[in-house]
């Protein structure tokens, strides 16, 4: 994060002393251990690039989401503005690129370029797709591989190429990779209406207010009736909105128990997760790669 230019470290350090849960570099650190790398450190600095790619896609995220909290305290955009978010966003990535660079794998580059690559795909997809009720549950599940699995996969399969563990590993390691991520994607459009604000950190009704259709959202929709559709097309479409409408919005998705089926459906990425796993034998690292998708699903209780 140094850098002579003062407003780069002090930006910086406001997003990454909020914490966060830090799920990727501990799936790359994870993934690493499970594929039999030893003795070296290039997991911890590669675990350092993802988390700095996922820090920089944040900063940018809540520009473009206009988001106001991010890590239970005033996002980076509210406090400081768009322009040093973005800027430093760009800042961030770069420096991660330069690490990587360092660490001298033209695998790790192809892999974590790739994955930039798809994140911005899926954030641009998503922004052609908001506000518009037609979208398909196809739609949305390529939005989320691309903004969350993407970096998810990445992560792991880093992991994977560090230990030099072999294709079908590797192949496994991925897949684990993707399946939680898009697990983590739905969990996290469940919670966006569910949530309560504090344990969350960010603002809930954020995907509401912006008009996303998320899988709760598709849900609900599919399965209203014309009046509650006549809503769904004003509140999300119009984005003609009032007090009353986001707890009417959530009611309906209880209703149509779209939370619940969103979660199911999360459960059935996860469990994709674990059976990747089944190419390991037993160890702490798989017992713990395990327990990362019962936590990601559990945020959701
Ligand atoms: C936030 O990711 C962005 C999404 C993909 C939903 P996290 O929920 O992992 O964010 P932090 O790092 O823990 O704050
Ligand atoms: C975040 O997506 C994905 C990326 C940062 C690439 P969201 O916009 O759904 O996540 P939150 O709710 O802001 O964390
Ligand atoms: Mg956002
Ligand atoms: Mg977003």
């Amino acid at each position: 994060m140094q850098s002579p230019v003062a407003l780069i470290p002090q930006l910086a350090a406001h997003i990454v002393a909020a914490g966060g849960k830090r799920l990727r570099p501990l799936l790359t650190l994870a993934a690493a251990k499970l594929a039999g790398y030893r003795g070296g450190q290039r997991h911890v600095a590669l675990a350092a690039c993802v988390e700095f790619i996922h820090t920089a896609t944040l900063l940018h995220d809540d520009v473009v989401d206009e988001s106001a909290l991010r890590r239970g305290q005033a996002s980076a955009n509210a406090l400081f503005g768009n322009k040093p978010s973005v800027l430093v966003g760009d800042f961030l990535f770069a420096r991660a690129f330069q690490v990587m660079v360092e660490d001298g794998s033209l695998e790790v580059l192809r892999i974590l370029a790739g994955a930039s690559a798809t994140i911005a795909e899926g954030e641009v997809l998503q922004l052609i797709t908001q506000n518009d009720t037609a979208t398909t549950e196809d739609q949305y599940l390529a939005v989320i591989e691309g903004k969350t699995a993407a970096l998810f996969a990445a992560a792991t399969e880093v992991g994977a190429i560090v230990a030099d563990c072999g294709a079908a590993r590797q192949v496994a390691l991925r897949a684990y990779g993707h399946n939680l991520g898009v697990a983590f994607q739905l969990i996290d459009d469940a919670l966006d209406y569910s949530a309560a604000q504090e344990a969350l950190g960010k603002t809930v009704g954020d995907d509401f207010r912006e008009g996303k259709i998320t899988l709760p959202v598709l849900l609900a929709f599919q399965r209203g009736d014309d009046a509650e559709r006549v809503f769904w097309r004003r509140t999300l479409e119009e984005r003609d909105q009032a007090e009353e409408d986001l707890p009417k919005a959530i009611a309906l998705m209880q209703k149509h128990a779209a939370f619940t089926d969103t979660v199911l459906r999360a459960r059935q990425y996860g469990q994709v997760a674990l059976d990747a796993l089944d190419v390991f034998p037993d160890s702490a690292e798989r017992r713990a790669l395990a327990g990362i998708v019962e936590f990601c699903i559990s945020r959701a209780r």
